[in-house]
């Protein structure tokens, strides 16, 4: 009987699939798990005695923004920590190529940090594999920094010409393993994209079966025909449709996601591939220059949501008048490297204090800030964060912005122990054994990673140890770096990378390409 390098004894397993957890052991040598028992005979090089705690497989963060924090601090510790062995980057029409393009993107979440050159997506993925990051990385093909590589900033639809050289684009990332194309329809330049320009593109995803992940035109008013949209473009394109963190923004849009999870069974019905993710949060996070734009454009809107398909001509708040202190309240801001006094504290509140209107007060932490400034926004009810997260075909995302400085959205980091610990173990929202599900085996199966997201023999060796009794999120708004507490050990790829909460140092990630 030969032994094994890592034997994992006498913990509670929830194998990923969905099933109950039940008592056995787990075997890896080198890369992959070798054998699952009630108890492995042969002896490990190391064994881990998990008597009272579970083993499942590393969690799968579906939504990152981690393109170059991989690169930047390869040890991933704000994810790895938390029990993530993958990212998925790339989303929100935010992607690592072309590289020009990418360094507009990474100067948002690392001001002052440049990158390596790489030519395309081949070229970002060769220089992950040749300096690896302590977790596993797939990539979306970004449409927005595709736009922009061919239109620049222009709010018109693409020449039969130009639409040819963007999907020049998207197939080199296809080709070399992308999972699939993102959009980011609230961001420039993404939003000026129609639905026939992105059905277009996301049809190239088809050569690989990648899917369509979007974040749609409007998350609040407009939300129902925005999933709309976004369920025709995969219906068009032939490929399956992923809802990127879903949810109902703002106060006067609560309550939509019960209409909007039926649209999505509606087409699941009728035999389209339509799934979701969320993050367990009732805030959102995203760059301060978006939310000034959106709240410009209702200043000038006549309240009419734009048409399905087209980009919005402002007013997707249905409303005039532009951001009021209720909203500016709950605008704080995250990061403001060059004035960091102002982290932490809201829109309204450096209103008040400059003596000028909310809006100029955004407009003043911009100009200061540029790209770099970013904002947390309170916008979400508690009851549509449960009741979205319920829904069978939510799996879990962190939406997290990669940023060591300032005082990022605590999603970062306590985005899975938040799910166990708050959602599963206190408020009962989901059973365990399926919450590890939405976060491991649903979520490969879904960006097709073949080999990841279950234990079972043959599978890659991507674990974590924790206790479901302990398992917290400890990032908050004020103080976010810290990771969760509960987690015992991490393993990616036969290696281990987290021991008792502390990172090893070891950077065994991969980049998982899609063939
Ligand atoms: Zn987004
Ligand atoms: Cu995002």
């Amino acid at each position: 009987m030969s032994s094994y390098d890592l034997v994992i004894r006498g913990g509670t397993l929830y194998d990923g699939t969905g099933a109950e957890g039940r008592r056995a052991d787990v075997a890896v040598r080198g890369d992959r798990i070798a054998e699952v028992a009630d108890a492995v005979a042969a002896p490990g090089a190391t064994v881990v005695d998990a008597a009272g705690l579970a083993v499942a497989p590393g969690f799968l963060d579906v939504h990152t923004h981690d393109d170059f924090a991989a690169l930047l601090h390869p040890e991933m510790g704000f994810k790895v920590q938390g029990g993530v062995t993958t990212v998925v980057v790339g989303n929100c029409g935010m992607g690592a190529a072309p590289w020009a393009q990418a360094c507009g993107y990474a100067a948002a979440f690392h001001p002052g940090r440049s990158l390596p050159a790489w030519d395309g997506y081949a070229g970002y993925l060769a220089q992950l594999d040749a300096a690896p990051a302590s977790c596993n990385v797939a990539a979306l093909v970004g449409h927005g920094a595709v736009r922009a590589a061919v239109l620049g900033g222009d709010a018109r639809a693409p020449s039969d010409a130009e639409l040819d050289a963007m999907r020049a684009i998207v197939r080199e990332g296809i080709e070399a393993g992308c999972v699939g194309l993102s959009t980011g329809l609230i961001y420039e330049p993404g939003r000026h994209a129609r639905s026939d320009e992105i059905a277009a593109l996301a049809g190239e995803a088809r050569a690989n079966g990648g899917l369509y992940a979007t974040h749609m035109r409007d998350e609040g008013a407009g939300l129902l025909d925005s999933v709309r949209e976004a369920i025709a473009i995969g219906e068009r394109a032939g490929v399956p449709v992923q809802i990127s963190h879903h949810k109902a923004a703002g106060r006067g849009s609560w309550g939509l996601v019960r209409d909007s999870l039926r649209l999505i069974d509606e087409a699941r019905a009728r035999g389209v591939d339509v799934t979701a993710d969320q993050y367990p949060y009732t805030a959102a996070s995203t760059v301060l220059a978006a939310v000034v734009s959106y709240f410009e454009r209702s200043e000038t809107s006549d309240g009419h949501a734009s048409r399905v398909g087209e980009p919005p001509s402002g007013g997707e708040r249905g409303q005039k008048g532009g951001v009021g202190q209720g909203d500016a309240r709950d605008v704080v801001l995250s990061s403001a490297p060059n004035n960091p006094a102002w982290e932490g504290r809201s829109i309204a509140d450096l209103a008040a204090e400059w003596s000028v209107a909310p809006l100029d007060a955004a407009r003043r932490v911009l100009d200061a800030e540029g790209i770099a400034a970013t904002v947390v926004i309170h916008n979400m009810s508690e009851d549509d964060v449960r009741t979205v997260m319920r829904h069978p075909t939510t799996m879990i995302g962190s939406d997290g912005l990669p940023m060591l400085h300032g005082k990022p959205h605590p999603r970062l980091y306590g985005t899975f122990a938040r799910v166990l610990g708050t959602y599963v173990r206190e408020q009962g929202v989901l059973p365990l054994a399926e919450a590890i599900h939405r976060m491991t085996g649903l979520s490969a199966r879904r960006f097709g990673l073949t080999d990841r997201g279950e234990v079972r023999a043959g599978a890659c060796a991507d674990l974590v140890v924790f206790d479901p009794a302990r398992i917290a999120d400890v990032a908050t708004y004020a103080d976010p770096h810290h990771s969760p507490a509960g987690i015992a050990r991490v393993f990616v790829n036969g290696t281990e990378v987290v021991r008792d909460g502390a990172h090893t140092g070891a950077r065994p990630g991969r980049t998982l390409r899609k063939r």
